[in-house]
């Protein structure tokens, strides 16, 4: 008798092209739980709590992509640089590994830079560990230009976007 392995079916057996619909929206305390993404970041209770914290008092965002009652994609937002005016800072950029490349993250920052340039910014940054090649590619597209003289440069790239008002 042959093995499974021999069979047809040690082969993909079908495929699967589905469409998901997700809302952006900002997070809700119950969202929690669901960003530490079934413990892959679970450690990172803490910093996921604290930036919750800091949307309440009015210093930062938590953009989320909900679908099902899941976060599968995040952009977080520090409203209050002290350094730079109107200039918000994104960072935690993620979408849910199995999800990405399929233009969500895309849509997250159009979604983000809408929302900051609504409320009064006109400067977008954001920082990328230089040896993430995808992530620095995904910047370079949509209009966010790298810094020149950058001091960080040999571990992390800036990024930064002008917003236009609309
Ligand atoms: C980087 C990340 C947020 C992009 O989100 P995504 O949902 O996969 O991105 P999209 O599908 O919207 O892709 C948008 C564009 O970026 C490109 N891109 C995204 N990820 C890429 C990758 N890993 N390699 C090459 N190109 C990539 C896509 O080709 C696409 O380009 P196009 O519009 O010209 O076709 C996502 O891959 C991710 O979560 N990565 C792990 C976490 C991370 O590295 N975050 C960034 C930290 S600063």
């Amino acid at each position: 008798m042959a093995t499974l392995e021999e069979t047809a079916y040690a082969e993909p057996i079908g495929k699967i092209d589905a469409v998901i619909t997700a809302e952006i929206r900002l997070c809700r305390e119950s969202d929690l739980s669901g960003l530490e993404w079934m413990g892959l970041y679970a450690q990172h209770r803490g910093v996921i709590r604290q930036t919750f914290e800091a949307q309440q008092r009015g210093d930062a965002l938590m953009l989320l992509a909900v679908s099902a009652e899941f976060p599968i994609a995040q952009i977080w937002i520090d409203l209050k640089r002290t350094d730079c005016p109107r200039t918000a800072e994104f960072w935690a950029i993620r979408t849910f590994w199995p999800l990405q490349g399929r233009g969500i993250g895309r849509r997250m920052l159009w979604a983000a830079e809408k929302v900051i340039r609504n409320l009064g910014y006109v400067r977008a940054e954001l920082e990328v560990e230089r040896t993430n090649k995808g992530a620095v590619r995904f910047y370079q597209n949509p209009g966010w230009i790298r810094f020149e003289n950058d001091p960080m440069s040999d571990v992390k790239l800036r990024f930064a976007k002008c917003l236009q008002p609309k």
